[in-house]
């Protein structure tokens, strides 16, 4: 991968080196997996694909990623390119950006790479946006929405710490900012921040509270932008999917909520934008929004990334209560150690639960929480028992629904029978009610790559990682030791590498296959304790070597009575000594092989 990349790159490969490697990978990537230290690595889950147990490594002093379950490994380059979907040029650039490197590109500006600096220059309208909203929620005209906020229980700290700021009741005040700092406004038009009239660009967002939307590095990447009062008007106005903003793909307050969501080890999901200021206000930081919409697997995968242990505490309004039903579908997809409904009083929502109970009610509230499952299930059954019967059938078809959510065997017969029971009927009638099928269908898995193991690999491992061990491996003739052709032919181009320390330059010298199962090497567990390699090797090389040596003693045992019959009376001679060697090396059980096969054979 990486060589066809370097082709159309047209970035000079000397940045493209460099870039890549001083990109402290572990940082890069901790932005978006939680790595826990093992050993000289760091593991995770994968996030480019769904599983339970970790089997995603980051090798630190290879600058290399590699996930065991799916496959996928490569540099920092190819992580960013997997994660963002980017190409090549594109993920350099951001990196180099991160490293404050400017690149110089030697084709000038090309098309490959224009998507990014679209994506940069969208992003920079969005900063200019934002700093017009925070200067009029400080301003004069900002008055009336700094008392609506305080009204609300929005403390100066809570507004700025997620940068809310104010759309005044402008047409053009922004029009006026965005040009005056240079910002497109076709751009600023394709972000919803401006539309556009037979008489020219107009504000979006008027007389509105604006909370930001960042992403996890925290840019700006959308609007949501409440109205100050009530009226006629749409109660938000929300930014429009754009080239940095997809819908669903994101979640209002993880920004501020990611380093509390990890000490925590938990998050609390709520709907509203309010909520998750209000929820942050009282300490509880760990909180995030859903905006609105329903639950996206993307989404749950975003908290699952950050965390085992979900909250949900949507409204208890009928829209809450079933947009909670409804999330549970798409957080069981994810492996979550739990999922827990947090139950408001009637008529509440965390906003107005907090100002009347406060910290300490939110705390006892929380530590009331039942599993989200549970809760459908009573949530289900009770709202078929208030039916009259003949009306009861279209509810039983949702609680079928969502007992077939379970695909956990297991748990799904355990909620059947909570079903049966709630519901005062017998299994089997309640399964029949249900129309259950496929009860026996567990749960898919994801195919895992084989993880090669022997001792041809162990030892090419630790070839890998002392080039004064190849170097003397090479010298002696190993390769004739290693039987594996895949584990030979790499050893053999990896002497082509001259500064074999730079992964860079390893790549660079192998073919796509090659490159597979160099990361595989080079980030796969050590079943091997530090102190005990140098020992080790020693053995292995032992025991190899005495393979090939018997292997070899066979070989010769043929060769030795083709020329017996032959009558050649030298070739016999020759055989003999070398067969005593071998028996003498074995005997020694040695790995310093320091003969030269080749030239005593032939
Ligand atoms: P809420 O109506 O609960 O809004 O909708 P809120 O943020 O709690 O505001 P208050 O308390 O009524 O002032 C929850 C979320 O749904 C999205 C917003 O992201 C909001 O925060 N929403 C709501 C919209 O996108 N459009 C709307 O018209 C309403
Ligand atoms: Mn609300």
């Amino acid at each position: 991968m990486f060589v066809r990349e370097r082709l159309w790159a047209m970035i000079d490969e000397s940045i493209v080196k460099a870039v890549i490697e001083q990109t402290d990978i572990v940082r890069l990537i901790g932005e978006y997996v939680q790595l826990k230290k093992r050993g000289r690595r760091l593991v995770g889950l994968c996030p480019f694909h769904h599983e339970k147990t970790a089997s995603f490594y980051v090798t630190p002093e290879r600058g290399l990623f590699k996930c065991f379950g799916c496959g996928v490994g490569g540099s920092a380059a190819s992580f960013l390119m997997q994660i963002e979907r980017l190409s090549f040029p594109e993920a350099i650039e951001r990196l180099a950006d991160r490293l404050g490197i400017t690149i110089k590109r030697t084709d000038g500006p090309g098309p490959a790479s224009t998507r990014y600096r679209e994506a940069k220059s969208l992003v920079g309208v969005m900063q200019v946006a934002q700093a017009y909203f925070l200067a009029s929620i400080l301003g004069p005209e900002g008055v009336m929405c700094r008392e609506y906020a305080r009204g609300r229980g929005i403390s100066d700290a809570m507004a700025s710490s997620f940068g809310l700021g104010y759309a005044p009741d402008s047409w053009d005040g922004i029009v006026g900012a965005l040009s005056s700092s240079g910002a497109s406004l076709s751009d600023a038009e394709k972000l919803g921040l401006v539309g556009k009239n037979d008489r020219g660009y107009y504000a979006r967002f008027r007389e509105r509270l604006m909370f930001p939307v960042h992403s996890l590095q925290g840019e700006i990447i959308a609007f949501g932008g409440r109205y100050l009062r009530s009226g006629d008007v749409a109660k938000y106005i929300n930014s429009p999917e754009s080239d940095i903003y997809t819908k669903g793909e994101h979640l209002y307050g993880l920004y501020q909520a990611k380093s509390h969501i990890l000490r925590e080890k938990c998050v609390i999901l709520v709907e509203g934008n309010v909520d998750a200021v209000m929820m942050h206000g009282h300490g509880f930081c760990h909180t995030v929004a859903s905006m609105g919409t329903a639950l996206t697997p993307k989404q749950a995968e975003l908290l699952f990334r950050q965390t085992r242990r979900v909250f949900l505490m949507y409204d208890s309004d009928a829209a809450g209560q079933k947009a909670m039903s409804r999330a549970l579908g798409v957080l069981l997809k994810q492996d979550f150690e739990a999922i827990l409904a947090v139950e408001l009083p009637r008529g509440d929502d965390p906003d107005s639960f907090l100002r009347a109970y406060g910290k300490e009610g939110m705390q006892t509230l929380l530590e009331g929480a039942q599993p989200l499952a549970r809760w459908c299930v009573e949530k289900a059954c009770e709202s078929i028992l208030t039916l009259p019967i003949e009306l009861r059938k279209a509810r039983y078809s949702e609680l079928g629904e969502l007992l077939m959510q379970f695909t956990n065997p297991r748990v799904r017969r355990h909620y059947l029978e909570e079903s049966a029971r709630l519901l005062g009927l017998d299994i089997t009638s309640t399964e029949e009610m249900l129309r259950l099928k496929g009860l026996e269908d567990g749960p898919r898995e994801v195919v895992r790559v084989a993880e090669t193991g022997g001792i041809e690999y162990e030892v090419t491992r630790l070839l890998l990682r002392s080039a004064e061990r190849y170097e003397t491996f090479m010298q002696c003739q190993g390769l004739d030791l290693v039987r594996d052709p895949a584990l030979r032919s790499l050893l053999l181009c990896y002497a082509g590498v001259e500064n074999k320390s730079s992964t860079y330059e390893v790549m660079a010298h192998l073919d796509e296959g090659q490159i597979n199962l160099y990361e595989q090497l080079v980030c796969s567990d050590f079943e091997i304790d530090d102190s005990e390699i140098e020992r080790w090797y020693e053995g292995a090389m032992a025991a190899l070597t005495n393979r090939w040596a018997s292997q070899e003693i066979q070989r010769l045992g043929q060769e030795l009575e083709a020329s017996l019959k032959k009558n050649d009376a030298e070739r016999v001679q020759q055989i003999m000594g070398m067969h005593t060697k071998l028996i003498e090396l074995m005997q020694k059980g040695q790995m310093a092989r320091k003969f030269v096969w080749g030239s005593e054979q032939s």
